[in-house]
């Protein structure tokens, strides 16, 4: 396994690996790795030949006040946990390598509607640099196919949009969760938490499923339901930021005929920001 810091070395290498007849794929992250990136490795590992990771900080998507300068990087870690996982490149590019002329006037991507709401209202800008940044790691690698979380509902959503507008030659796959063993979604902001607050975090997700229990058993005061979760959560020591129900192939706000539903939640434990979600059907 290699790690390419340069635009003209991954295109390269790249390039050699199509000409070996291998199909591409790409797993984009911001490093810091867990389990919950190293399924999404092996989820490209096993519809695609060659895997390329990229693994860079986006200073385009964090708002001026949020934790750029504080999120983890972790490079050498990180390097052997794809090592023993199988992936084939690294592309770890420095922020002039992505923004050779500085970000403002950088081209943007904006995908209206789905990024509007939910982590579009708390974190303005947010998802329009997610979109640029995933753009240009799209154009640059090229891959058959991309794979990205589902803890990042929204996120997921907006770039499959993306994709789907901009006529993207790419397949955009999401995947499953991965949780703790109490419940907590992996994150690389979990490292953020203190000892005390590691306790706390997993009742983001008990919440969750208490609302879609409810729900399945057959409580449809939507608006009484959320409220009853959202004092759960502030009586646990967070601090609600969304807690909404929604639609979850549309994401638009639940209809009398959804059935596909998904609950998704961001709250504040301290300074840190967690967000989880939790999709379920109703017969
Ligand atoms: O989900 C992330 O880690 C980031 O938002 C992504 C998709 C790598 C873009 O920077």
């Amino acid at each position: 396994m290699n790690t390419v810091h340069t635009i003209t070395q991954l295109r390269a290498a790249v390039a050699r690996a199509r000409q070996e007849g291998k199909r591409i794929g790409l797993v984009p992250t911001m490093g810091n790795l867990h389990d919950g990136h190293l399924a999404l490795v092996q989820k490209a590992l096993q519809s695609t030949d060659y895997v390329v990771v990229s693994i860079f900080v986006n200073p385009l998507q964090f708002g001026p006040s949020e934790d750029l300068d504080s999120y983890p990087r972790t490079l050498a870690a990180d390097q052997s946990k794809l090592l023993d996982v199988g992936a084939n490149l690294v592309f770890a590019p420095t922020p002039k390598e992505m923004y050779p002329d500085g970000m403002d006037g950088h081209t943007r991507i904006s995908v209206p509607l789905v990024s509007e709401g939910l982590c579009g209202a708390s974190r303005p800008g947010h998802f329009e640099g997610v979109a640029t940044v995933v753009s240009k790691l799209l154009n640059m690698t090229q891959p058959d196919l991309a794979v990205f979380g589902k803890k990042d509902y929204q996120q997921l959503a907006v770039i499959r949009k993306m994709a789907q507008d901009l006529c993207m030659p790419v397949q955009i796959m999401g995947e499953a969760i991965v949780r703790d063993a109490d419940g907590l979604a992996l994150s690389s902001r979990n490292g953020f938490l203190t000892a005390d607050q590691r306790q706390i975090a997993p009742r983001l997700y008990q919440v969750l499923v208490q609302i879609a229990e409810q729900i399945q058993g057959g409580r449809r005061d939507y608006p009484a339901v959320l409220d009853g979760a959202r004092q759960h959560l502030i009586d646990a020591g967070m601090r609600p930021d969304y807690l909404e129900l929604r639609d979850s192939v549309t994401l638009n706000p639940v209809g009398a005929d959804s059935k596909q539903l998904i609950v998704l939640a961001a709250a504040f434990l301290g300074t840190t920001r967690l967000i989880d979600n939790l999709g379920f059907e109703l017969n």
